[in-house]
């Protein structure tokens, strides 16, 4: 049986969230805008989906917008306030970090481009954490009347660190600057709670939580500017148009519904996992170094780099032994590409072709645990000396 360690990519749909879901495709298919019956079913789905979402978040139902999944989240985040501001001729400053995902740190470059933004990064400890000093110097001499607006990263994708949001958005509100967090990797295993956090927005993906690919929420606070991205019909209030995806909501309720009735079990199950992962591995791999925060981070999140590798040749030997992981860098086979992420962290250029991740899932078992640990060591030592092989 193939092992799957590549959760933070995605997840498998839970048979429970399925089974909720599969009624909206064939059965309760109208259109939730139309006014026969067809549709108001379909409309009374959404909106029990909206309230189930906003009580575990703990926000209002209003603040709740369905979206496509974490990417177009994480847009509409940057873009919504940024274009409002334009029409406003006020300046735009974005501050973000290093070690953001492409979704953020791509969408804010291009609002440079296109909205004369301005864009500033604030740089990260070796865990990939911002200060709040480090927040506040960034946060100096904003131009006046304009708007600034903070994302920062809820839990990294690539490493597993988890930050503290609710300290960066409290400075971000000290200096009037709006705040987002990115929490895509945070659904599944952490009770998020807006207030709590003190965030202006956040983002989610349902396919990071065993719900469905293709849908998620942006949580909008209420008085947020924000001039929408999408013109059509009047969907979510106006503020991402088109027909609603009614399976796609349901199943974004009912996955974040069942990881939070599970989460207590679930996590206790996957730090127990990692831990024995990690240890064994250390132990075991010499040259081997764990990134990211060693106990402040995702439950099922382990992350490593390995000196003098090309993770790419890693993950083909891994997947030739049947297991499912991947690397943080965007690189390929005899066009290796550094790690930007592993840079930022401080790694030097003999580490930053070798990141590896394996992320854990609930279903996960200690037996294939037990067969990473007895491959893993061959296969480094091999993919070391083909890679010293290929440099001479
Ligand atoms: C931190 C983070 N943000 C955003 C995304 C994008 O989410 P989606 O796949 O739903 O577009 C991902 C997915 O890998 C992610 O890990």
């Amino acid at each position: 049986m193939p092992i799957y360690l590549d959760h933070s990519a995605t997840t498998p749909l839970d048979p429970t969230v399925l089974e909720t879901m599969l009624p909206f495709f064939s059965q309760h298919y109208g259109n939730s805008k139309a006014v026969h019956a067809f549709g108001r079913e379909a409309d009374r789905a959404v909106e029990r989906a909206r309230a189930s979402v906003a009580t575990l978040l703990n926000c209002a139902p209003n603040e709740v917008v369905f979206t496509s999944g974490g990417t177009e989240s994480d847009n509409l985040a940057l873009r919504g306030p940024a274009q409002f501001a334009r029409t406003e001729g006020r300046p735009i400053t974005l501050i973000t970090g290093p070690v953001e995902h492409h979704a953020i740190s791509l969408t804010a470059r291009h609002l440079v481009e296109t909205l004369g933004a301005t864009l500033r990064i604030v740089p990260v400890d070796h865990f990939g954490r911002v200060a709040p000093d480090d927040l506040r110097a960034a946060l100096d001499n904003l131009p006046a009347g304009g708007l600034a607006l903070v994302s920062l990263i809820h839990t990294n994708n690539e490493i597993g660190t988890r930050s503290d949001i609710a300290a960066l958005a409290a400075v971000a509100h000290e200096h009037g600057a709006l705040f987002h967090t990115d929490a895509v990797q945070s659904g599944g295993y952490l009770a998020l709670d807006v207030p709590a956090l003190g965030v202006d927005m956040l983002s989610l993906s349902s396919h990071k939580f065993y719900g469905p690919k293709g849908a998620g929420v942006l949580v909008l606070g209420d008085g947020v500017p924000f001039l929408t991205s999408t013109s059509g019909a009047s969907h979510e209030d106006g503020r991402r148009a088109g027909t609603h995806n009614v399976p796609g909501i349901v199943g974004t309720a009912a996955a974040l519904e069942y990881v939070r009735a599970n989460m207590d079990v679930h996590n206790a199950h996957l730090t127990r996992l990692r831990e024995r992962l990690v240890s064994g591995i250390l132990e075991q791999v010499p040259d081997a170094e764990l990134t990211g925060h060693p106990t402040d981070r995702l439950p099922g999140h382990a992350s490593f780099v390995f000196q003098g590798i090309e993770s790419t040749m890693l993950l083909m030997h891994l997947d030739q032994h049947g297991i499912a992981a991947s690397s943080g860098s965007a690189c390929k086979v005899g066009n290796p590409k550094p790690s930007a992420l592993l840079g930022a962290l401080g790694y030097g250029p003999e580490w930053t072709l070798g990141g590896l991740r394996l992320s854990l899932g609930f279903h996960t078992t200690e037996d294939e645990i037990d067969t990473v640990l007895d491959v893993l060591p061959g296969i480094v030592e091999r993919v070391r000396k083909l890679h010293a092989v290929s440099l001479s």
